[in-house]
């Protein structure tokens, strides 16, 4: 057991808002926490790349194509950035990526859904990442340095991200009655499962408390998905469009939108792995890391080669 006192000093760094450093004093549940939850960050960041790489090579024009690929290699970026800060707790790159391939860690419910239409990708870059923004930016003030660090850069590329999404719905909202069409369709199916990303309400969260406790959330999901529902609900009626929901009406007393009731049925079906695509996802994840493997064994060829040159000239 740790020292109480140790735990105590922990708690006021803390309340005091400090930053922990990895080679700081941190309860084992802290630490555990963290790698659970920044793991599978980066797990949600490398699977979500799929969903949009499926339309790289059907973009519709060379500059959309440009940006899509940005977009994508980003993510993979971000994703890099999270492993790398989740290996800073002790956590080892092959046991977290193990732990997804064999469906034993989760990643975002989001990604398990199938983009059918180009308008797909314009909504996953406004909703989607929009709504990563929301809870990133909160991210980015998280007690643990290296994840709060991560997330400054990471929410950078965000904005870009949603921008160019906010931009394609625009055009196509204005566009021909088709286009129109399409928009409104991916709107249709984008923005229940977007409200989901937020996790479960509040008093069925098992992790909330204790990581608002340690300072690494400060806002709790419902919180977060009531600033992205008030923020985006506008941009939807700014460009003419309709979100999805019968029970949507803006609250004069609170200034808040009040939404309908979440399908949780649906939410825990795709987060235990029977969504539209959580097979197709994680197949292709498997594929991806087993042709990767002689990438994986020639670096490591190097790294070896290296250190014995190393060794040999000191
Ligand atoms: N999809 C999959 N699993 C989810 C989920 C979702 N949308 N929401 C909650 N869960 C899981 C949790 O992981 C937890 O399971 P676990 O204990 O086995 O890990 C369980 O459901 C209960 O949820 P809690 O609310 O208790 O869990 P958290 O307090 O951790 O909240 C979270 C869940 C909001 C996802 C939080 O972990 C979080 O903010 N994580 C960091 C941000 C993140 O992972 N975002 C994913 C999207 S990344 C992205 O959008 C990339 C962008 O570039 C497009």
């Amino acid at each position: 057991m740790e020292d109480s006192t140790k735990r105590e000093a922990f708690q006021e760094r803390i309340d005091k808002g400090e930053t922990i450093e990895p080679k700081d004093f941190m309860p084992d549940r802290y630490r555990q926490q963290l790698i659970r939850m920044m793991s599978q960050h980066a797990h949600s960041e490398i699977v979500g790349m799929l969903p949009e790489g499926n339309w790289i090579t059907r973009a519709p024009s060379l500059r959309r194509k440009l940006i899509l690929l940005s977009k994508v290699q980003d993510e993979a970026g971000h994703g890099l950035y999270l492993y790398s800060a989740t290996e800073t707790l002790g956590a080892s790159r092959q046991e977290v990526i193990d732990d997804l391939l064999n469906g034993r860690a989760k990643y975002s419910s989001i990604f398990n859904y199938p983009t059918l239409s180009w308008a797909d990708v314009a909504v996953i870059g406004w909703l989607v990442d929009g709504a990563a923004i929301i809870n990133q930016t909160m991210l980015a003030r998280s007690s643990y340095g290296p994840y709060a660090r991560a997330m400054v850069r990471i929410c950078k590329e965000e904005s870009f991200h949603k921008k160019q999404g906010y931009e394609m719905v625009a055009k196509m909202a204005e566009g021909t009655p088709e286009q129109q069409e399409m928009i409104q369709d991916a709107v249709n199916r984008w923005w229940w499962p977007t409200l989901m990303m937020f996790g479960p309400h509040d008093d069925d969260s098992p992790n909330s408390a204790e990581l608002i406790k340690w300072g690494v959330k400060s806002k709790t999901n419902d919180e977060l998905r009531q600033s992205f529902v008030d923020r985006h609900v506008q941009e939807a009626h700014t460009v003419g469009l309709e979100i999805p929901d019968p029970d949507l009406e803006y609250n004069e007393e609170t200034g808040h939108w009040n939404f309908g009731e979440i399908d949780w049925d649906e939410f825990w079906k795709v987060v235990k792995g029977n969504g539209p695509m959580n097979r197709e996802r994680l197949n292709a994840r498997r594929k991806a890391h087993e042709e990767g493997e002689w990438v994986r064994e020639a670096a490591e060829e190097y790294a070896r080669k290296r250190k014995l040159r190393q060794e040999k000239v000191s």
